[in-house]
């Protein structure tokens, strides 16, 4: 038996000289080390062998099996080193070589300008609140003194749905309604930015979608002062602090009295050019101080209450502030546009 063993363990050792890949290494493993090698079997049968001889048999087995084991894993580790060395040769690796250049994303220009404008109104005490884009007749038109069929709804060239009487809002002033009705009799300074939606020939000042930022304070002192106040700060701080503005009277049926507040133009520098139509000013809001049957509609009591309202248009001063002359560039898409904010 002992003679058996000898022999086993002969004709691993020389078999594992043979090895020369990890494949034939496991094929080894099974055939000398595995349940039914002859080493293992050899274990099962101890049982039946002489109580005498079972203590040096079972020595000798264990030790054969000890000097397997660590062959085999001699062998694994100098398999490893070889391969190792060989794919260091083979494969060449150049750290000289220059990297790839990571894109990096920008924000787009009229998020830049929200930014500033959430930024300048967040330090005059403007929070920001946000409104719902699909609106019902209520609250884009009725609520803001603007009854069915009136002539003043000509003003907002609205995209209907299907369903009768919701609409995408032409305007963020249904915001105000919103605002007002969640925080009457308390008085409230906020702004609600948002994507808008017109049924407009699409041209280098009108797109069917752009963004407008309402403003809204309502309170017990609000005057006319504070809005020009509020708004040609916001001018002073957007653009430039020796910037000219005024303020034209206007309409709107949710304010009165209402205005429009002008810029000097950009390109002419008030002289009057293509982009000013010959004016020398460019509009950039519209404004108001709150209709009192707004303020009622809202849950004010107007003879306590009154506020300022305006809106504003972002891509519009986006225009202004990088001298851009066509408002289809914003969703155009074109990278050579975008990769220059
Ligand atoms: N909602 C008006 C528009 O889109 C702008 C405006 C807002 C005017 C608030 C006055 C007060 O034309």
């Amino acid at each position: 038996m002992l003679e058996v063993l000898d022999q086993i363990e002969r004709e691993a050792l020389s078999a594992l000289d043979k090895v020369q890949d990890e494949e034939s290494l496991q094929h080894w493993k099974v055939v000398h080390l595995g349940r039914s090698s002859p080493l293992m079997t050899t274990f099962d049968r101890l049982g039946g062998l002489p109580k005498e001889e079972r203590p040096a048999i079972g020595r000798r087995a264990n030790e054969v099996k000890r000097v397997l084991e660590t062959s085999c894993n001699t062998r694994e580790e100098s398999l490893r080193q070889v391969f190792l060395l060989r794919t260091l040769r083979s494969e060449k690796l150049d750290v000289t070589l220059p990297g790839r250049w990571l894109t990096q994303g920008r924000l787009h220009p009229t998020t830049q300008t929200l930014r500033q404008i959430y930024r300048i109104f967040g330090d005059m005490g403007f929070q920001v609140y946000r409104s719902r884009e699909v609106e019902i007749d209520e609250y884009n038109f009725e609520l803001l003194n603007i009854p069915a069929h009136h002539p003043a709804r000509d003003m907002w060239d609205t995209f209907h749905t299907t369903t009768a009487g919701v609409a995408l809002r032409p305007h963020t002033s249904p915001g105000q309604i919103h605002v007002m009705r969640e925080y009457a009799p308390e008085p409230i300074r906020v702004i609600l930015p948002g994507m808008c939606y017109r049924y407009e020939q699409v041209s280098a000042r009108k797109e069917t979608q752009f963004n407008q930022v309402e403003g809204l304070a309502v309170g017990n002192e609000i005057t006319m002062g504070d809005l020009k106040g509020t708004l040609s700060d916001f001018a002073r701080r957007m653009f430039d602090h020796n910037v000219r503005i005024r303020f034209r009277a206007s309409h709107f049926p949710f304010t009165e009295p209402s205005a429009e507040m002008d810029i000097e133009c950009f390109l002419c520098g008030g002289v009057g050019c293509r982009v000013c139509q010959g004016s020398g000013w460019l509009e950039i809001l519209g404004c108001g101080m709150v209709h009192p049957t707004v303020l009622r509609n809202g849950g004010y009591d107007p003879r306590k209450s009154m506020g300022f309202a305006f809106g504003l248009g972002p891509e519009r001063i986006t225009m202004l502030r990088h001298h851009i002359e066509d408002i289809r560039y914003f969703w155009a898409n074109d990278m050579r546009f975008l990769e220059q904010f």
